[in-house]
């Protein structure tokens, strides 16, 4: 709780409340400088990788190591838990570890990914993504803001090279296994530890409505194409189509140019699906996808749908988890409705999870929270799984 402390200034939003930290802008990398001083402070060796993620090092760095770590970034007005939890999570089972004498016969680490929430380029998970190879670095480096500054030149600002990222074989190469610790995100978990089985499959997909901008006040109804008409009807769609444990969420749309007394030109909309396996996700956008295109005709506007980003379902390794759930004397696995970086590194190597119970259920906003006691307890279970891992 103290190092939570520590970085509790650091990214505040004070009109959304909470924090909004994103990937390379100035809170985040206060924050990585903050851990770099912290990591430095344990003698870690720090370095980051090509893609921007952050690498602190317990022993020569090499193939076989246990990683532990998750990312400093948040959605717009997050809460203080959902990464920095586990980023701290991981320098204090350190310390637990060296106060107990450990010696690691394996290279231990701790990995901060850069832009997990994709709250800035719209990416979730994008250091991960551009380490495996599951996105491409141009286009990468082509995700704009909404400033307009590319990803690219984001990067190139804090200091790394877009043309040098892109799948990282020796940085992957050398994770033997990756435990993520993670603030439990529903109301799943009754005691203070557990580890997860699954990640729904889950996309975003970018709605684009365009119709024809005038003036609100001369312009008849029977007159316009106003693509806020559709953009509003899918909001309404997605909570039709997410039908038997499948979720659809419409939390951001922009209207272009956004004035009030202007019809809209153009609206922006991003939808969020998820549901248990691949063929149910994509029934859910197709069904929304269909209606959007219908809602689109009847009032004389078009509309085109991107896919931004997309996620099949994780099932995390059934022996790692069950070794983790059996030195941690037995504890429950979950599922969970949110993606991370484990998710993305559990296609390439054995990767686990350990979340720590949320009392309220709330994530993603100001109000999430855990017990300190709670964090304690994942302190060290995280620990008693790095030292079981590689002893
Ligand atoms: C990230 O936390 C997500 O699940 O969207
Ligand atoms: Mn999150
Ligand atoms: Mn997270
Ligand atoms: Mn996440």
């Amino acid at each position: 709780m103290a190092d939570l402390a520590d970085i509790a200034d650091i990214g505040r939003d004070a009109r959304r409340g909470g924090y909004s930290r994103h990937g390379f802008d100035t809170a985040e990398l206060e924050l990585r400088e903050w851990f770099t001083a912290e990591a430095r402070a344990r003698e870690l060796d720090v370095r980051p990788d090509r893609n921007g993620n952050l690498w602190a090092w317990w022993g020569t760095p090499g193939p076989g190591a246990v990683v532990t770590g998750s990312h400093l970034d948040s959605v717009p007005g997050g809460g203080a838990f959902d990464g920095p939890l586990g980023v701290v999570s991981a320098l204090q089972a350190f310390d637990v570890l060296r106060a107990n004498g450990f010696t690691p016969s394996r290279p231990l680490a701790i990995v901060v990914f850069v832009e997990e929430e994709g709250g800035r380029f719209g990416v979730a998970c994008l250091g991960s993504r551009l380490m495996t190879g599951a996105t491409a670095p141009e286009v990468a480096a082509r995700l704009v803001d909404q400033d307009g500054i590319a990803f690219g030149e984001a990067a190139h600002r804090a200091g790394f090279d877009p043309w040098r990222m892109g799948r990282d074989d020796e940085a992957l190469g050398r994770v033997g296994a990756f435990v993520e610790l993670h603030v439990e995100q529903g109301r799943g978990l009754d005691v203070p530890v557990g580890v997860a089985s699954s990640i729904l499959a889950h996309g975003r997909w970018r709605f684009t409505f365009t119709g024809e901008g005038n003036h609100a006040g001369a312009t008849p109804i029977e007159d316009r194409r106003d693509p806020m008409l559709p953009a509003s009807r899918v909001v309404l769609a997605a909570r039709k189509a997410a039908r038997d444990g499948a979720r659809a969420t419409v939390g951001r749309i922009v209207p272009n140019p956004g004035g009030t007394n202007v019809i809209a030109s153009s609206v922006d909309l991003w939808l969020d699906a998820r549901a248990a396996d691949d063929r149910r996700t994509r029934a859910v956008v197709a069904e929304i996808t269909e209606a959007a295109r219908g809602f689109a005709a009847e009032e004389g506007c078009q509309v085109h749908v991107t896919e931004e980003s997309y996620g099949d379902t994780v099932h995390f390794d059934a022996r790692l988890r069950d070794d983790i759930a059996g030195a941690l004397g037995g504890v429950p696995a979950l599922p969970t409705g949110a993606g991370h970086d484990a998710g993305v590194l559990a296609a390439h190597v054995p990767t686990a999870m350990l979340f720590v119970r949320n009392p309220t259920g709330v994530s993603h906003a100001p109000e999430e929270f855990a017990e300190a006691e709670d964090c304690a307890a994942g302190v060290v279970a995280l620990a008693t799984t790095l030292e079981h891992l590689a002893r």
